[in-house]
């Protein structure tokens, strides 16, 4: 929990002391060697955060971990897809979370093409997120067809988070953003895929949009931990995207998505109780604006009006 963070209300103060009995210490930074320990144990809690505002939130509630997620494309930026997410914008969104001195884990998600044409050319992407946006761990979609530039990137000391199943940047050779390992025999190529990363040496896998009986398999027969979304409740941890949770996305969510708030809406109630008082002139009032010494102001006018 940050220090210079100070609760504004006694209810949130009260509210902040309870997470912080149930979920214990949480002033110790945490780590991709941290996490990869939790297997099994309590289940680990992920957020996506994009910026600094996010990154609070999802920090002051206690998240394990912050992802910089490539999601960023569809959930800030606009895009249909996560294609058009680049490292350049990846790694500056990332470097936004973490000036904020989380405590939780900040992982970044490398994008499209950044890791899928050469070991050295993912190694040195990788490295960005590290040098220049202050990440703790890089992710990156794939199994076996990703082994080498995996290896190559823990080989430099950068570590990994895996994510199998439904991976959005393949998306168009998916036929669109579909429910994977539906049928056995893509189901035993998931399993094969997840063994293949753990052995490689991941600190944890994130399984996205797969049947609940492939995941429990997946998270009863690996090392590390999994963090599921749209897998069912047997992962060790979850995730969902930051905007989803708070009400704040355009469109009709997922079913794996709960909404924790409405954020959106009572966003927009209290902007349009801004123009209101803009409109009304109830805004600004005195106290909202700034005054000259007595003095000043009779010389200014004096001055003016010769
Ligand atoms: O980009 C992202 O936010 C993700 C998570 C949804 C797992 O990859």
């Amino acid at each position: 929990m940050s220090s210079a963070w100070t609760p504004t209300s006694t209810r949130s103060q009260g509210s902040l002391r309870l997470l912080c009995e149930t979920y214990g210490d949480m002033s110790a930074k945490m780590t991709a060697p941290a996490i990869r320990s939790r297997k099994g144990g309590t289940k680990i809690a992920v957020i996506t955060a994009y910026d600094a505002p996010s990154a609070r939130i999802a920090d002051r509630a206690g998240a394990d971990i912050i992802l910089v997620g490539d999601s960023l494309g569809n959930a800030v930026l606009g895009y249909d897809d996560t294609l058009s997410v680049t490292v350049d914008v990846m790694v500056r969104h990332t470097a936004a979370v973490t000036r904020t001195k989380p405590n939780a884990l900040v992982v970044g998600d490398m994008p499209w093409l950044s890791y899928h044409l050469s070991t050295a050319d993912s190694v040195r992407n990788a490295a960005r997120f590290i040098v220049e946006g202050g990440a703790g761990a890089v992710k990156l979609e794939g199994g076996r067809k990703r082994l080498p530039m995996v290896e190559a990137i823990l080989a430099a000391e950068i570590p990994v988070m895996g994510h199998l199943g439904l991976t959005p940047q393949s998306v168009h050779a998916m036929g669109g953003f579909k429910v994977q390992a539906r049928l056995a025999e893509a189901a035993c190529e998931l399993v094969e895929d997840a063994h293949a990363l753990a052995e490689a040496g991941v600190f944890a896998i994130v399984l996205e949009g797969i049947p609940d009986i492939v995941a429990r398999e997946v998270t009863a027969s690996i090392p590390v931990p999994t963090i599921g979304i749209g897998a069912g409740p047997d992962c060790d941890g979850q995730v969902l995207v930051f905007h989803d949770v708070l009400g704040l996305s355009a469109g009709t969510p997922p079913k794996f998505v709960r909404k924790y708030a409405d954020l959106g809406d009572e966003a927009s109630v209290a902007v349009a109780r801004f123009f209101e008082d803009v409109r009304s002139g109830a805004f600004p009032s005195d106290a909202e604006t700034y005054h000259m010494p007595e003095a000043d102001a009779q010389e200014f006018l004096a001055e003016r009006r010769v």
